[in-house]
């Protein structure tokens, strides 16, 4: 028995990173975004028992530390079944790209078995296996727009947003979350010293703002996205009826005014720096007519919304004439989410 399924991607339309727990995670607000993009994830149940984890590209572990090795192995404990797994990854999206491929992987083949097996595990314990695994995997439970907080981990659904066409630019560059985590706390921390030796040495101190006034800051400005919304926009994934925005442009589009509320991608200050090629990518998106570019995750992934396809086409020229590899695609909502996981 085997059963195909799309492994999304997702990007975030924002992300703000917290203090460092005593977990060695760090506190975290962002919202994810569903997108096009997928890879494609095969499982083929037999008889017997073991774990074969199989990719066409050799970067990706083929063993227990495979994301999904460790989720296949949880889902069978949960449903109590023995079972010989073979799980195959065909990869289309980078890896270490920022786009939570290896957790869509893994969310992919928990999906996969389900149906494979005709058994269920009840969703809070999908979410609590899916969250032992990795920060970004529980929004793959979910899909569409998700606000993620805790370490990213806890994930609540947001109203679905029309679909919005995407230019994800793809730079040959593997990001590393942790060592990004670790850059920020750098940075944090020697700020927080200049604002200390600011204030020693007489000069005028500079106010350097806590994780926590950050963070509020963040889950504010998605609150008042969110009290903006037209009632009913969400279920149809468009304005039930026009109703007039709040201020300016809310009619124009829901994602947009989201990411115009200023919740931005604070990985920008510690990757662009390193890595100041994305930097251009991001300009280069914006130069091509997006109307909002951002780093998704830690990167390398660089992506840009646009007004429609044909904006997109041409933003993406841009890429074409410097010579960025990237992919044209949409924002999923929930809906079409889970509509084409199975429709391939
Ligand atoms: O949860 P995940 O396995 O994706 O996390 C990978 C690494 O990224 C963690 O080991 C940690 O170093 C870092 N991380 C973090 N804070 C988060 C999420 C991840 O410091 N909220």
């Amino acid at each position: 028995m085997t059963v195909t399924v799309r492994s999304f991607a997702k990007i975030n339309l924002g992300l703000c990173i917290g203090a460092l727990r005593a977990d060695g995670f760090h506190e975290l607000h962002t919202v994810y975004q569903t997108i096009g993009l997928h890879d494609i994830v095969r499982v083929t149940i037999g008889r017997g028992s073991g774990i074969e984890i199989r990719c066409n590209d050799p970067s990706v572990p083929q063993n227990e530390s495979n994301t999904c090795y460790h989720m296949a192995e949880r889902a069978l404990g949960a449903l109590k079944v023995k079972a010989q797994v073979l799980i195959e990854i065909e990869k289309q999206l980078p890896v270490q790209g920022g786009l939570g491929g290896a957790s869509g992987n893994a969310v992919a083949a928990l999906i996969a078995l389900e149906r494979g097996l005709k058994k269920q595990i009840p969703g809070s314990e999908k979410l609590r296996i899916a969250s032992e695994t990795g920060s970004d995997l529980p929004l793959f439970l979910v899909g569409g727009t998700v606000l993620g907080v805790g370490r990213g981990e806890q994930v609540y659904p947001l109203p679905n947003l029309p679909p919005t066409a995407c230019v994800v630019a793809l730079p040959p560059i593997g990001v590393s979350t942790p060592k990004a985590f670790a850059d920020w706390d750098l940075m944090v921390s020697g700020q927080r010293d200049a604002a200390g030796s600011g204030s020693a040495s007489g000069a005028p101190k500079l106010t350097v703002r806590s994780h926590s006034d950050r963070m509020l800051m963040f889950s504010r400005r998605v609150s008042a996205w969110l009290s903006g919304l037209p009632e009913g926009e969400s279920k149809l994934g468009r304005p039930k009826s026009g109703v007039p925005a709040r201020g300016r442009g809310r009619a124009e589009s829901p994602l947009l005014d989201l990411v115009r509320t200023g919740i931005e991608n604070d990985f920008e200050q510690v990757v662009f720096p390193q890595y100041p090629e994305l930097r251009e990518v991001k300009c280069l998106l914006e130069r091509g007519g997006a109307v909002y570019a951002s780093l998704s995750g830690s990167g390398a992934a660089i992506y840009g919304l646009f007004a429609s396809r044909t904006a997109a086409e041409k933003g993406a020229a841009k890429l074409e004439k410097s010579g960025v590899p990237f992919q044209i695609t949409t924002t999923l909502t929930r809906q079409q989410y889970w509509s084409k996981i199975f429709d391939c």
